[in-house]
């Protein structure tokens, strides 16, 4: 079949200068999902239509399979399915999406093709609030015969509660010669495409209906209100997902998902948490409250305290990591390292069973394995033009408030003692220090005001 996304409506309800359907739900596109979705369908063409915010949406949508019909004057929904006619591939049907309505599952659109197989279908909903739909009008026997827009309804049409959604699939060779004929003598004088409805019973066509499994499968967004409703319901399915495949969550209705978690056994997820990107959380990984990940993978048995924010980073198995620690990009943590609160770490390798556990900055290093950095310890990466690399070699023991001034290295075995500023490589197994000797001045007194 044809897939054709209409979006290319203003939004004005949404009082954003970013044109409707570019507003994410989960972090993408509204018409992005609504892409992503067709594709699961297999189209033999993908066609968007477009108008208001031409250029974002064609350049943040952009994609090798899409393509575009411009829609410069929005007159109504047959006008924009019109815009795509030259680009219709010959499959016999052609579905119909709207770009501003992103939840709706292929499970469904499949029901709804079955269901237009050599006729026209509709994929309607029974909604205890009508208000503002078009309205699936039938005859005595059951038979659909027309939609009716709200605005051109009458009483008693409006007492109806069966809805057109707005998704439909129809016959495509008959598309040209039906929207070609379709008027705009309606009320609010646009082309509707609902009107093909008729045109296909006049034509003696079967025409079906198709329901959703769920309401929320139709829902639109036309407003900052409804935007915000949708990313619930879209969070609640995404965490009850987790919950049926066995991720132990504190509580699924605080947790936001902005990409693909996947996950072993025995994870346990605890509240306020925000996965973003592709984040992969191994067998019995825990993650405290209140952390954010982005494209990150975390090895079996790793526990995770709160606070903590990872941002492109791997983590070992069996790690104790946070609370309170930032790994930037380019982090790659061996089995059982401990990385404590309030340490950075970026660009650096940590082998095996090393410690950062308080107040550290450790930027574009190797660290080997069984280290210990100690409190306050800090690589002086940057000399203002360059980066240089700190080299930690294996056991190697780091005293408090050291400063690694890179390019450095500290050979296997080596201990710097507390306050050192490295500037020379530390020879293995020895001890290096670069303190000022302590001194105790014993006839010295501390200042005192002057007497008045
Ligand atoms: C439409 C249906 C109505 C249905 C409702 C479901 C028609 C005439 N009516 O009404 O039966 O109950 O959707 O939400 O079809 N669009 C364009 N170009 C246009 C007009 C619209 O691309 O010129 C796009 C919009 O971006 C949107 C979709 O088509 O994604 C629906 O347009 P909208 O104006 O919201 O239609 P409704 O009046 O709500
Ligand atoms: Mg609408």
């Amino acid at each position: 079949m044809n897939v054709v996304i209409l979006a290319a409506g203003q939004g004005k309800r949404m009082h954003s200068n970013l044109p409707k359907v570019l507003h994410p739900v989960a972090g993408k596109a509204l018409a992005q999902h609504v892409i992503d979705t067709a594709r699961l369908l297999s189209p033999e063409r993908l066609i968007v239509v477009y108008g208001h915010g031409g250029e974002a949406v064609r350049s943040t949508l952009a994609a090798a399979d899409i393509l575009w019909a411009e829609q410069a004057r929005q007159l109504g929904t047959g006008h924009a399915l019109a815009q795509a006619l030259p680009q219709l591939g010959g499959s016999a049907q052609t579905l119909v999406l709207y770009g501003d309505v992103p939840l709706t599952t292929p499970e469904t659109l499949k029901r709804l093709l079955q269901a237009g197989r050599g006729g026209l279908s509709i994929l309607t909903v029974d909604l205890a609030d009508p208000g503002g739909y078009g309205r699936i009008v039938r005859d005595g026997s059951g038979q659909v015969v027309s939609i009716v827009e709200e605005k051109d309804a009458t009483p008693e049409q409006r007492a109806i509660r069966e809805v057109n959604t707005g998704i439909m699939a129809m016959p495509t060779a008959r598309l040209a010669e039906w929207l070609g004929s379709l008027k705009n003598n309606n009320a609010q004088g646009e082309y509707y495409l609902t009107d093909v409805v008729a045109l296909a019973v006049d034509a003696g066509l079967p025409v079906r209906t198709a329901q959703p499994e769920a309401e929320w499968e139709v829902l639109g967004v036309n407003s900052k209100v409804q935007l915000a409703e949708l990313e619930r319901q879209h969070q609640r399915n995404l965490a009850e997902r987790l919950l049926v495949a066995g991720v132990r969550l504190a509580d699924p209705a605080r947790i936001d998902m902005r990409g693909a978690l996947s996950h072993g056994r025995d994870v346990f997820i605890d509240v306020g948490c925000v996965f973003e990107g592709g984040v992969e959380l191994a067998d019995a990984v825990e993650v405290g409250p209140y952390c954010v990940l982005k494209n990150v993978k975390v090895g079996a048995g790793t526990r995770i305290a709160a606070f903590c924010h990872f941002e492109d980073a791997v983590i070992g198995p069996d790690g104790v990591i946070g609370p309170y620690a930032r790994l930037r990009p380019g982090t790659e943590l061996g089995p059982e390292v401990h990385v404590g609160n309030f340490v950075e770490i970026k660009n650096t390798r940590i082998a095996a069973g090393s410690k950062a556990n308080h107040l550290a900055y450790i930027g574009d290093a190797d660290i080997g394995r069984r280290v210990n950095v100690g409190a306050g310890t800090i690589t002086c990466n940057y000399d203002g033009a360059n980066k240089h690399r700190t080299i930690v070699e294996d056991d190697v023991f780091i005293g408090s408030d050291t400063q690694l001034v890179a390019p450095v290295t500290v050979g296997r075995g080596a201990t710097l003692g507390a306050g050192t500023t490295l500037t020379k490589d530390a020879p293995p197994g020895a001890l290096t220090v670069s303190r000022s000797r302590q001194v105790t001045l014993t006839g010295w007194k501390r200042p005192a005001k002057a007497k008045p």
